[in-house]
């Protein structure tokens, strides 16, 4: 192993997580788990990742009936954390993992404004979102077909809505924390329902929960603090924000970072443990005048520990490795380079860890990786 690569070795701990080195699997779905249950060949799948130093698993139906279905990443087969299926189901993969000595937490998910109507294990449940209202519709690059689907208007979310999400989010916290995950992690970003509370353009509530950036923050913070409740105080709660939606790559949660030290601030007060900021780029300058990554910025501005992902091992980002040829790239002497220099704690590996189970392994040993393959979505290697 090159010796800058070394301090990404060593391990870490947060409370009562411990790591065996800074390696996460990023969050990613995966479509594999028929009637919200994942199999065997889930579990296999996930302990083959075990030496990442910790693995998030792809997105997971927290207990509400509009939490999943049909999005942008299709769904007939996404998991979720509720019901006696289920739940053996992750039992087997909480334990393959820990077997293989590997940690792991569930992100639990709710799509609210991205779910397709009439979708989803309850086609009959209305989708949530704060005003009723998808997004911009002219700044996305998505399937004609899909947003098309998703126009249908549905009306903002009323109070109970809301409460049973937060229930909802409370229950399979709890359902994660008794089969022994080691963190919680939550999926904020991407304009999925937790981020369309947090951003302006979705959110145009005048009560609370909307209204300035901090009022925007309240249902994530209020979500972080149920589940707080339920799980130890030593365990992990990890909160995925980002910049941009799935709505419109361009867009900005926070347009400085003022606004940025408002929402995190208000998600660490209310019990937010590790951030997983994910960026398009991770070395993309977050602002102007600096060249420091969103992650730098969200260490500096809450001290708490931090997570960077987007672009390590290829040459193309997520959106782009769709439409353009991608390869790999070893830029991990640049993520070294921005560790030294406090910008993050933890490095999160999408793309790069679905298409290579020995990823890890091979950077270790200081081998080729596997190509960059589109068709490895299709399989649960
Ligand atoms: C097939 C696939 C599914 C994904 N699903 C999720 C998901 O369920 N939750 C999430 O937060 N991010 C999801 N992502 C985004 C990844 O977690 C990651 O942020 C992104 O791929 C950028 O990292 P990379 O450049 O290392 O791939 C997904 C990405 C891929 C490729």
């Amino acid at each position: 192993m090159r010796d800058q690569l070394e301090p990404l070795f060593t391990p870490f701990a947060c409370g009562s997580l411990t790591m065996a080195n800074r390696f996460v699997m990023s969050p990613m779905t995966r479509n594999f788990s028929p009637h919200g249950v994942p199999g065997p060949d889930v579990a296999r799948y996930y302990a083959r990742r075990a030496p990442m130093g910790l693995v998030i698993t792809e997105g997971v139906g927290p207990d509400h009936p509009a939490a999943l279905g049909d999005g942008t990443t299709g769904g007939p087969a996404l998991p979720l954390m509720h019901g006696e299926a289920a739940l053996a189901g992750w039992q087997r993969v909480v334990d393959a993992v820990h077997a293989a000595g590997g940690k792991i937490a569930p992100q639990l998910w709710h799509m609210g404004p991205i779910r397709l109507a009439g979708t989803g294990p309850h086609p009959e449940a209305v989708s949530v979102s704060p005003s009723g209202i998808w997004g911009p519709f002219d700044r996305a690059a998505l399937p004609p077909a899909y947003l098309e689907a998703v126009r249908a208007p549905t009306g903002p979310a009323s109070e109970s809505d809301i409460a049973d999400v937060i229930a909802g989010f409370a229950r399979s916290a709890a359902n994660a924390h008794a089969l022994g995950f080691d963190a919680i992690a939550l999926h904020g970003g991407h304009g999925y329902l937790l981020d369309s509370f947090l951003w302006a353009q979705t959110n145009h509530r005048t009560d609370a929960w909307g209204g300035d950036p901090l009022r925007r923050t309240r249902l994530a913070c209020d979500v972080v603090r149920a589940v707080r409740r339920v799980i130890p105080a030593d365990k992990p709660i990890i909160f995925r924000l980002s910049q941009w939606k799935l709505q419109d790559y361009g867009a900005r949660l926070a347009q400085t970072p003022q606004e940025l030290g408002v929402i995190t601030g208000a998600l660490v007060d209310a019990g937010v443990d590790i951030f997983d900021v994910s960026t398009r780029r991770f070395n993309e300058a977050a602002f102007d005048g600096s060249d420091m990554g969103l992650s730098g910025w969200v260490r500096q501005l809450t001290g708490k520990t931090v997570m960077t992902v987007g672009g390590i091992g290829f040459d193309k980002d997520l959106q782009s490795s769709f439409v353009e040829s991608t390869h790999t790239l070893d830029n991990l002497d640049e993520v070294a380079r921005r560790f030294a220099a406090g910008e993050f704690d933890l490095v999160a590996i999408g793309r790069a860890a679905l298409m290579d189970a020995d990823w890890i392994g091979k950077l270790r040993r200081g081998e080729a990786f596997k190509p960059f393959d589109l068709s490895a979505y299709a399989r649960l290697d």
